[in-house]
C-alpha cells in the first residue's frame, strides 16, 4: 500500500489550516483593524525572520514611516512610536507586564533586568535603586576617574598608530561599570588585548536574539560536540562568572547580602550601551572638525576652573555644547535602538485611543521616537544644536532620550560624559 495519498492529505490539512489561521487573522482577530505590513499581520514569521537578519528596528521604523504611529508587526503584536505612551507602557505604575524575551536574557536567574515578577522587581528596585541616584553616583566619581586616567595613558601611548576605538571604548566600559558596581575593575585596562569577557558578551547578545526567536534550536543543538559551539553556548554562563567571582571580592570586603546575578547583568546591560553610545558619539565628532574645536575650546575652558586632570561632573554639567553632543549621540544611534516588549494584562488595556486585548504585547523603540520627524527635524543628521534652540525645540524633544523605558542607568551615562 503506498503512503502517498496519506502525505497529500496532511500537506492539505497542513495548507488548509494555515490559510484559515491567516483569514482569521486578516479578518476577525480584535486587531484586524490596525495597519501593518501584510505578511506580519498573517504570521509571526515576518517579524522572526527581521530578528534574525539584525533589522529589527529599520524595518519596524519604515513600517511606522508607512502605516503610522500604530501599527501591527505580527498577528498578536503592536508597535507604538507616539510619545504619549511612554509613560503609559513603561512608568513604574504601569499595568503592562515584562514579556517572555526578559527570561531569555538571564538563564533562569531573575535580576532587575527581567522584572517579570512585578513584586520582586519593585523590591529590588528598592534595593538597588539608590546606587543608580546621582549622588551615590558623585561619591563613586573618583573610581571612573582612575579608569578614565588609564583609559588617555594609553591613547598617549598609541598616538602614533591606529586604535580601534570600539573595542577600546569597550574595555574602559566595562572598567567604570565593574568599578561602580564592585568598587574595583575587573582589568581590562591593564594589557592591551582584548579582555575576554568582550567576546563572551558579542556571543551572548547574539544568543539572546535567537533563544527568544527559536527557543527549540539552541536546546536541541546543546549535544553537538564541537568545541567551538560549545563555548559559544556557554558565554552567558562565563559573563554571570565574572559577576561571581567579582561578587566574592566584593562579598568579603564589604560583608554585604546581594545577588551575583544581579552585578553580572548589570555588567553586561552597562558595558555595550555606553561603549556603542562613545563609540558612535566620537565618529560624529570625527566627521566634524569644526564641531570638536568648539568642543576642545569649551573643555580647556572648564580646565582652568578644574582642580583635577579627569574633569569631574561638577565641571562638566554646565557645559552647553557638551550636554547637547550627548545628548544628540544617545538621540542618533540609541545603544538599545529596538523594541522593549511588554505584555497586555487580564482584562486588556486602552493605548493611544484603541483598546488592546490581555495577551497582545506591545513595544516602543527608541528608534522611532528617537528619529520621529516631527519631533527630530531630519532626523538621521547629527545637529547638536537642535537642544540649544529654546524655540525651535519641541516638547517631545525631552521624552525620548532619558526618560525613556527605565533607563536607570542614565544619571550613570551623563556622569561618564
Ligand atoms: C548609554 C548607556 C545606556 C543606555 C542607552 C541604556 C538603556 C537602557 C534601556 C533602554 C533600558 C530599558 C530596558 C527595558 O525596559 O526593557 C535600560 C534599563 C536598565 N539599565 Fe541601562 N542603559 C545604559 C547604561 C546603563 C548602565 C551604565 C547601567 C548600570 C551599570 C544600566 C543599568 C540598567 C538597569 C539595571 C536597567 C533595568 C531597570 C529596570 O527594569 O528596572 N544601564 N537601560
Amino acid at each position: 500500500m503506498t503512503l502517498w495519498p496519506l502525505v497529500y492529505s496532511l500537506v492539505l490539512l497542513g495548507l488548509l489550516w494555515s490559510a484559515g489561521k491567516a483569514a482569521y487573522r486578516l479578518l476577525f482577530h480584535p486587531l484586524r483593524h490596525v495597519p501593518g505590513p501584510f505578511l506580519a499581520r498573517i504570521s509571526v514569521k515576518w517579524l522572526i525572520y527581521h530578528d534574525l537578519a539584525g533589522s529589527r528596528a529599520v524595518s519596524l521604523y519604515a513600517a511606522h514611516e508607512k502605516y503610522g504611529n500604530i501599527i501591527r508587526i505580527a498577528p498578536d503584536e503592536l508597535s507604538f512610536s507616539d510619545h504619549t505612551v511612554i509613560k503609559e507602557i513603561y512608568s513604574q505604575g504601569t499595568t503592562l507586564l515584562k514579556s517572555p524575551f526578559y527570561s531569555g536574557l538571564n538563564e533562569g536567574l531573575p535580576n532587575l533586568f527581567d522584572g517579570i515578577d512585578r513584586e520582586a522587581h519593585k523590591e529590588t528596585r528598592k534595593l538597588l535603586g539608590h546606587a543608580f541616584a546621582r549622588s551615590s553616583i558623585i561619591e563613586a566619581e573618583p573610581l571612573v576617574a582612575e579608569q578614565i586616567d588609564k583609559f588617555l595613558d594609553w591613547i598617549k601611548q598609541k598616538e602614533a598608530t591606529l586604535m580601534n576605538v570600539y573595542a577600546w571604548f569597550l574595555m574602559l566600559s566595562l572598567d567604570i561599570v565593574s568599578s561602580l558596581l564592585m568598587g574595583q575593575p575587573v582589568g581590562a585596562l591593564d594589557s592591551d588585548t582584548e579582555h575576554p569577557y568582550l567576546s563572551n558578551l558579542d556571543n551572548h547578545l547574539i544568543m539572546s536574539g535567537v533563544r527568544w526567536q527559536l527557543p527549540y534550536l539552541l536546546p536541541l543543538t546543546s549535544w553537538i560536540p564541537i568545541p567551538s559551539w560549545q563555548f559559544f553556548l556557554t558565554s552567558q554562563r562565563r559573563l554571570y562568572e565574572y559577576g561571581r567571582r567579582a561578587f566574592d571580592v566584593y562579598i568579603s570586603n564589604h560583608s554585604r547580602t546581594k545577588r551575583s546575578s544581579e552585578i553580572g547583568s548589570q555588567m553586561i546591560g552597562g558595558t555595550d550601551t555606553t561603549s556603542t553610545t562613545l563609540t558612535y558619539t566620537a565618529w560624529e565628532l570625527a566627521k566634524q572638525p569644526a564641531l570638536q574645536e568648539v568642543m576642545r575650546n569649551e573643555l580647556r575652558t572648564a580646565r582652568l576652573h578644574a582642580d583635577s586632570e579627569v574633569l569631574r561632573d561638577s565641571d562638566l554639567e554646565e557645559l552647553p555644547l557638551l550636554n547637547v553632543v550627548v545628548m544628540e549621540g544617545l538621540r542618533l544611534h540609541p545603544a538599545a535602538p529596538s523594541s522593549l516588549p511588554r505584555v497586555v494584562p487580564k482584562g486588556g488595556v486602552r493605548l493611544s485611543g484603541i483598546r488592546v486585548p490581555e495577551g497582545t504585547t506591545v513595544s516602543m523603540m527608541n528608534f522611532s521616537t528617537h528619529h520621529n520627524r516631527e519631533a527630530f527635524p531630519e532626523p538621521f543628521s547629527f545637529n547638536p544644536d537642535r537642544w540649544l534652540k529654546t524655540n525651535g525645540g519641541t516638547p517631545e524633544m525631552k521624552e525620548p532620550t532619558c526618560h525613556s523605558p527605565r533607563g536607570l542607568g542614565c544619571a550613570l551615562v551623563f556622569t561618564s560624559r
